[in-house]
């Protein structure tokens, strides 16, 4: 599937390799210690990243844990020196699995920020149905989303966020209000588990896809954002023209969920084959041939008329005969 983006011409902005209040994109190859360093205090305004889980994915060694946090650790401390007084910081992350014991990392992680005295607004639950199956624990289908703030005073657009109510139709049922509308006109509020409703009249759970091999933005990384996350993110937490920045970019994707929002898009990345995807990625969606999977749109139910959702036959035989 191609989506268009409309509002965007042909030519993308040029896309600078040092940050400058005045550019519209960043993207720095190297360690992003380093690049956050040359970053002015409180300029950015949103943080959204999900940072190397230590899995021993292709880009990374696996490390003990203890080394693996302490690394992260000063990252940390720049990404908290950048941030905006009303600003906030979105940790995507998942679990540590060492010898069949799962370190949940979020758990991990808190101290970081609270020690920075950030607080907690949200511990958002990302729900995908596919992934490894496990056999000695029961297969994981969730990673979370942490959502800091640095202060008290922040933004928060919820109107730009909400999601079609169940019952539209509900209604106050006593009081001055008796008989109108319960609810916003605009929606309610889509919660910390993300899901996303097709229709105001249907009660389905869909879920944000994980980025797997037939979606449509699947590139060459082991383990992609999928744009429509940031999304969410990028309009509850900004206002047009403010900075996101991901401090491990991968090819992206949070970059492109600002950019297409018509905010300013930073990334950070070590490795030079994922920014020059990146690269690509935006030169893409400028011109409108980016593919992507639009905010919003269902996830793929099967019918139950497809071979792949029929139960074998003799599967079948083998529950009779149980
Ligand atoms: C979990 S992936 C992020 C993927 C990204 N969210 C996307 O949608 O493509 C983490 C990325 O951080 C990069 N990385 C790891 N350590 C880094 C560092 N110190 N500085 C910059 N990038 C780093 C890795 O190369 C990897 O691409």
């Amino acid at each position: 599937m191609v989506t268009h983006a409309p509002l965007f011409g042909s030519n993308p902005p040029r896309i600078e390799e040092a940050f400058s209040r005045r550019a519209k994109i960043v993207l720095v190859q190297g360690d992003s210690h380093e690049t956050l360093k040359r970053v002015p205090g409180g300029a950015i305004k949103l943080i959204v990243t999900s940072p190397p889980y230590n899995l021993g994915k292709e880009y990374e060694m696996a490390t003990e844990l203890d080394a693996y946090l302490a690394a992260l650790n000063p990252i940390v401390d720049e990404l908290v020196r950048v941030l905006h007084q009303e600003g906030s910081i979105c940790w995507q992350v998942g679990n540590y699995v060492k010898d069949g014991e799962v370190y949940p990392l979020d758990i991990l992680f808190y101290p970081f920020f609270k020690r920075h005295g950030l607080k907690l607004r949200n511990r958002v639950i990302w729900h995908f149905e596919h992934g490894l199956h496990a056999s000695k624990r029961l297969s994981g289908r969730y990673e979370t989303l942490l959502w800091f703030t640095k202060g008290d005073q922040y933004t928060f657009n919820l109107d730009s966020v909400r999601v079609p109510s169940k019952y539209p139709g509900k209604t106050h049922f006593k009081g001055e209000r008796y008989g109108q509308p319960s609810g916003n006109p605009l929606g309610k509020n889509p919660s910390d588990y993300w899901q996303v409703l097709e229709r105001d009249w249907e009660h389905v759970v869909w879920d944000i896809p994980n980025v797997k091999a037939n979606h449509p933005e699947k590139t060459g990384h082991p383990c992609q954002f999928p744009i429509e996350l940031v999304e969410r993110c990028v309009l509850a937490l900004t206002n047009r023209g403010d900075w996101v920045l991901d401090p491990f970019a991968g090819v992206g994707s949070a970059l492109l969920a600002a950019l297409r929002h018509d905010r300013r898009a930073m990334g950070c990345e070590k490795e030079r084959e994922y920014c020059e995807v990146t690269r690509g990625r935006i030169k893409q969606l400028y011109a409108g041939t980016l593919r992507y999977r639009p905010m919003g749109k269902p996830v793929h139910r099967p019918t139950g008329r497809e071979k792949v959702s029929q139960v074998p036959l003799t599967w079948l035989q083998k529950q009779e005969t149980s």
